[in-house]
């Protein structure tokens, strides 16, 4: 399985993430990691799964992963298996907002399909530390991920 880890990340957990889940992914396969602003819509046209991380900002998006949205061509994401996660701070999604869910909506709109619910990874504070056993969940909801995009395969 092709799979391509797009994030963005201000003070470092969701890329510190975003790369915890990339290497679950390449004991499955090929997995690319790269930051939203640097992706070219050629990087996707060979990913399975195409994998959504951004820190959740003022109860959605940051405006590089809005822009990535915005200008994304739709048939690049046509069809395409995505999952999403965010980091944010604890406190129920209705409350916080949730960049995960945002982006959900999003993709699906763009036509793609969610393998899996939206991913929430928590922090303490604003700037982190994540709270105590994100790490380890980012593994498992990987290894989750992986499952139900090669069932799908
Ligand atoms: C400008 C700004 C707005 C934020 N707005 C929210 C918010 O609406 N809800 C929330 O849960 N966290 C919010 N946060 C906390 C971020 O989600 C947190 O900084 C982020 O998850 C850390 O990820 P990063 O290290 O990858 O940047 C905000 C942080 C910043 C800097």
């Amino acid at each position: 399985m092709n799979t391509l880890v797009l994030y963005d990340s201000r003070f470092g957990h969701t890329e510190h993430l975003a790369m915890e889940i990339a290497e679950k992914f390449k004991e499955h396969g090929k997995a690319e990691i790269m930051r939203v602003h640097t992706l070219g819509v050629e990087d996707m046209r060979d990913t399975d799964l195409l994998v959504l991380g951004a820190p959740s900002h003022n109860r959605g998006l940051t405006p590089a992963m809005e822009e990535f949205l915005a200008n994304v061509p739709p048939s690049a994401l046509l069809g395409k298996h995505v999952a999403v996660f965010d980091t944010r701070n604890k406190a129920p999604w209705v409350v916080a907002g949730s960049a995960a869910h945002r982006l959900a909506r999003r993709v699906k709109g763009l036509g793609a399909k969610l393998v899996v619910s939206p991913k929430s990874f928590f922090l303490t504070r604003d700037d982190g530390p994540l709270t105590d056993g994100e790490d380890l969940e980012a593994d498992d909801w990987a290894h989750v991920v992986v499952e139900k995009a090669r069932n799908i395969n």
